[in-house]
C-alpha cells in the first residue's frame, strides 16, 4: 500500500500544478494530458494565496472549485497547497512588519517569494487563516488526498534578524537556558565581556565588528529552525482539527545546505516529502541523490516518502541551464523508487511562460506535448504505474551514517582549526559505501543505532552527552563504529571539552589527541599503508588503540593516523586525517568486513548501482557504456527492476 493511501499499491506519478497561470481551456487540456502521461497525483496552488484571497478577507475560489473537480472526475489525486509559501502584496503593504530584515539591518522587499519574517504573528495568523479556509472549502473533496504546507521552508529565508524576531528569540532562549545566568553560561559570555545582566541586551547576532558569538549564532539557528517549524505548526494544527483524516506534510529540500534541523522536524510529519535537484552537469550528482534519498527515507523512520520535486530536465537557476539528456530523468526517477520513494513529482507541470522561472523544465514544455520531454515522461509514467509490489515496501539498511545539523552549524562557524564544510565530509564517507552497493540509513546522533552492524560518524565536532553516551554504549554491546577527527571536540553549546581531545569519546576510541595539524592547501602526507592524505592530521597518541596507519612524512612522521580500539564486544575505528578517495574506500571496506556488512549484490561493475527494496533488486546504470550486470543486459542510463531471487 502507498504511503498516500490513496495511490493503493501503485507507484504515484505527478507534478506541481499551477493552474492560476492559465485559462480554463488549458486545464481541461492539462487533464487530458495528464491522463495521457499516467499522472496519478499533482500537487495544487502553491503559489495561489493572492488569487485565493486577492484581498484581505475576501476569497475567489470559484477557480480553484473548478480545477478541483476536474482533477477528482479524472481521478487524479490533489496534494492541496495551503498557499502560503509567498504571501500576496496587500500583506506588506498593510503589515510591513511581516517582511524580513537580514543580518546587516536591511528590510527585504517584496517581488520574489518567501518574503516573510518566519517570527511574524500577523504573518502566521494570516497563514493559518487561509489554510482554515482551505480546510473548510476542500475538506471534503473527494480529489483531496494530502496537505502541502507553505513550500520549501526556509529555501530562501532561513533567518531574520528583526526585533520581532529577537523578541521571539529571548522568550525561546528562556526555555532553553531558565535566566540569564544560564544564558551566560551556555554562551560563554565572560569571554571579550559579552555578559548580559538585562534580557533587552540579548540581540540576534547582527553584523558585527568581527566573529560573533559561536554559542549565539549556534542557537540562533536552532532558534530559527524552530520559527520555521512553528509556522508549518500553526497551519497543520488547524487542518489537523478539521481533517483528521488526511495526512499533512512540507516538501524539503535535498541539498548541501543547512536551512534546517529535519530530525526535529519530522515526527510534525505525517509523510516526508523531498524535493531534489541533482544536477545534470555533475558526475556525483547520483551519488548525492542517494544520499538524499536515504536521508529522507530515515527522516520516515523507513516508511516510504513522496519525491514531491525534480526536474523532468533542465534547472533554471543553474547556469549554463543544460538539459538532461534522454534517459538521466528516468534513471534518477527510479533511483528514487529504488531508494524508498512511493511517488515521482516534477516541478513543475506545465512551463511558465512568464516569471522567474520559466526556462526551469516542465512535463509540458513551451512547444506543448510533442518534444522529447514530454514523450519520455509519459513513457515513464506508465512505466512507473506498472511497477508491482513496489510501493509501500521497505529498504533495509545494516550500516548507519551519523548526520547532525547542530553539528553542521558548529562545524561552519568561523575561527576552526580548518575549513572543514559537512557537504565534502558527509560525501567522503557516503560515496565509498555506494560505491560498494552497501545501503545506509542517515540517523541523528542520538538514534537507536542497535539494529546496525556498522555505524560511521563523519567529523561530529558537537556532541551532547547522550549522544556520547548512545554511541559508546552501542560500540560496548557489539557494535562497529568508523569515526572521523575533530569529533566529540565540544558540548551542544559549543563549549571544548576539557581534560584532552576528544573530550567525548577518548575512552571509546582509546587514544588522546595532542594537537590539531591542520595542513596548509595542496599540502599531502603520505601514509604507512599506501596512499596519501591532506587537509588535517591529528597529533594521536595511543591509549590502548592499535594503529592501523602511520603519517610516513610531514610534521607527525612516524605518528599513528588511522588507529582502532577493541571495546567491550565491538570496535572503533579512528581516521585522524582526510585520506585520498581510494584509500578512503579501503579504509571503509575493512570495517565493513570486520562487521559483516554484504553488498546488495555482489561483483556489479562500477557505477552500477543496486538497491534493495521490498521483494525486487533495483539495478541502475549510471555509465554511459552498456554493461551486464547481476543476469541483465543494460543499456547507457539503463534500469532494471528484477524479482529478489531472480538477480545473479
Ligand atoms: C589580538 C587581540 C587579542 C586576541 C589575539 C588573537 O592580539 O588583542 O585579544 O584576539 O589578537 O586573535
Ligand atoms: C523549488 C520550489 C519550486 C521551484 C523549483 C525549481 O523546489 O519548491 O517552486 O522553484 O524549486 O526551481
Amino acid at each position: 500500500m502507498n504511503i498516500l493511501p490513496v495511490l493503493k499499491d501503485r507507484i504515484g506519478f505527478g507534478a506541481d500544478y499551477n493552474p492560476e497561470q492559465w485559462s480554463p481551456e488549458v486545464w481541461r487540456e492539462d487533464v487530458r494530458l495528464m491522463r495521457e502521461a499516467g499522472v496519478s497525483v499533482v500537487t495544487l496552488g502553491i503559489f495561489s494565496w493572492a488569487s485565493v484571497e486577492p484581498a484581505p478577507g475576501s476569497y475567489d475560489f470559484g477557480w480553484l472549485d473548478e480545477v478541483m473537480d476536474l482533477l477528482g472526475e479524472a481521478g487524479i489525486a490533489v496534494s492541496l497547497a495551503t498557499g502560503t509559501a509567498s504571501p500576496p502584496a496587500w500583506l506588506s503593504r498593510l503589515h510591513p512588519g511581516t517582511l524580513p530584515v537580514n543580518r546587516d539591518g536591511v528590510r527585504l522587499s517584496p517581488g520574489s517569494r518567501q518574503h516573510y519574517c518566519p517570527s511574524s504573528p500577523v504573518y502566521r495568523e494570516a497563514a493559518a487563516g487561509l489554510a482554515q479556509r482551505m480546510g473548510e472549502r476542500y475538506g471534503t473533496h473527494p480529489a483531496l488526498a494530502l496537505w502541502h504546507v507553505g513550500n520549501e521552508y526556509g529555501c530562501h529565508v532561513q533567518e531574520c534578524y528583526c526585533d520581532v524576531s529577537a523578541d521571539d528569540f529571548r522568550r525561546w532562549l528562556r526555555e532553553r537556558h531558565g535566566d540569564l545566568d544560564g544564558l551566560n553560561a551556555a554562551w560563554s559570555t565572560t569571554f571579550w565581556s559579552q555578559r548580559v545582566t538585562d534580557w533587552a541586551e540579548v540581540l540576534p547576532p547582527r553584523t558585527a565588528p568581527t566573529l560573533r558569538n559561536p554559542a549565539q549564532e549556534l542557537d540562533y539557528r536552532r532558534f530559527s529552525s524552530d520559527a520555521l517549524l512553528a509556522c508549518y505548526r500553526a497551519e497543520r494544527s488547524v487542518l489537523r482539527e478539521l481533517t483528521p483524516d488526511v495526512p499533512v506534510t512540507t516538501n524539503i529540500m535535498g541539498m548541501w545546505e543547512p536551512v534546517a534541523d529535519y530530525a526535529s522536524w519530522a515526527p510534525d510529519f505525517d509523510l516526508v516529502a523531498l524535493d531534489l535537484y541533482p544536477e545534470p552537469k555533475d558526475p556525483a550528482a547520483a551519488v548525492d541523490a542517494a544520499f538524499f534519498h536515504d536521508q529522507m527515507r530515515s527522516l520516515g523512520g523507513g516508511r516510504p516518502y513522496l519525491m514531491m520535486e525534480t526536474a523532468t530536465s533542465a534547472i533554471s537557476y543553474r547556469p549554463p541551464n543544460r538539459p538532461k539528456r534522454p534517459g538521466l530523468n528516468r534513471l534518477w526517477s527510479h533511483q528514487a523508487v529504488a531508494r524508498g520513494a512511493d511517488a515521482v513529482m516534477y516541478f513543475q507541470w506545465r512551463a511558465s511562460l512568464g516569471g522567474a522561472e520559466k526556462f526551469h523544465s516542465a512535463v509540458v514544455s513551451h512547444g506543448g506535448p510533442h518534444d522529447r520531454i514530454f514523450r519520455e515522461a509519459a513513457a515513464l509514467g506508465a512505466e512507473l504505474g506498472g511497477l508491482d509490489g513496489v510501493a509501500g515496501t521497505r529498504v533495509p539498511a545494516e550500516v548507519a551514517v551519523v548526520f547532525d545539523h547542530a553539528n553542521w552549524w558548529a562545524l561552519e562557524l568561523d575561527a576552526r582549526p580548518a575549513e572543514l564544510r559537512v557537504p565534502e565530509r558527509v560525501r567522503a564517507h557516503y560515496a565509498p559505501l555506494w560505491h560498494e552497493n552497501v545501503t545506509v540509513d542517515v540517523v541523528p546522533p542520538a538514534a537507536d543505532l542497535s539494529s546496525y552492524k556498522l555505524v560511521i560518524v563523519p567529523n561530529l565536532y558537537l556532541c551532547d552527552d547522550a549522544a556520547a553516551e548512545g554511541l559508546r554504549r552501542y560500540v560496548e554491546d557489539g557494535g562497529h563504529l568508523l569515526m572521523s577527527f575533530f569529533s566529540g571536540i565540544a558540548d551542544a553549546c559549543d563549549r571544548i571539552r576539557p581534560g584532552g581531545h576528544p573530550g567525548a569519546f577518548r575512552d571509546l576510541l582509546g587514544l588522546r589527541v595532542e594537537e590539531f595539524w591542520p595542513l596548509s592547501d595542496g599540502e599531502r602526507l603520505g601514509l604507512s599503508t599506501g596512499g596519501g592524505a591532506d587537509l588535517w592530521a591529528d597529533h594521536i597518541v595511543p591509549e590502548g588503540a592499535a594503529v592501523l596507519a602511520a603519517y610516513t612524512d610531514g610534521p607527525l612522521a612516524g605518528l599513528p593516523a588511522v588507529t582502532r580500539h577493541a571495546y567491550g564486544r565491538g570496535s572503533a575505528t579512528y581516521l585522524g586525517t582526510r585520506p585520498g578517495e581510494h584509500v578512503m574506500r579501503d579504509l571503509v571496506r575493512d570495517p565493513l568486513r570486520l562487521a559483516g556488512v554484504e553488498p546488495v549484490l555482489p561483483g556489479l561493475p562500477a557505477g552500477v548501482e543496486a538497491v534493495r527494496r521490498g521483494g525486487h533488486v533495483f539495478l541502475l546504470n549510471h555509465n554511459d557504456h552498456p554493461v551486464r550486470a547481476a543476469g541483465a543486459e543494460l543499456a547507457p542510463l539503463d534500469v532494471a527492476v528484477v524479482a529478489l531471487g531472480e538477480a545473479e
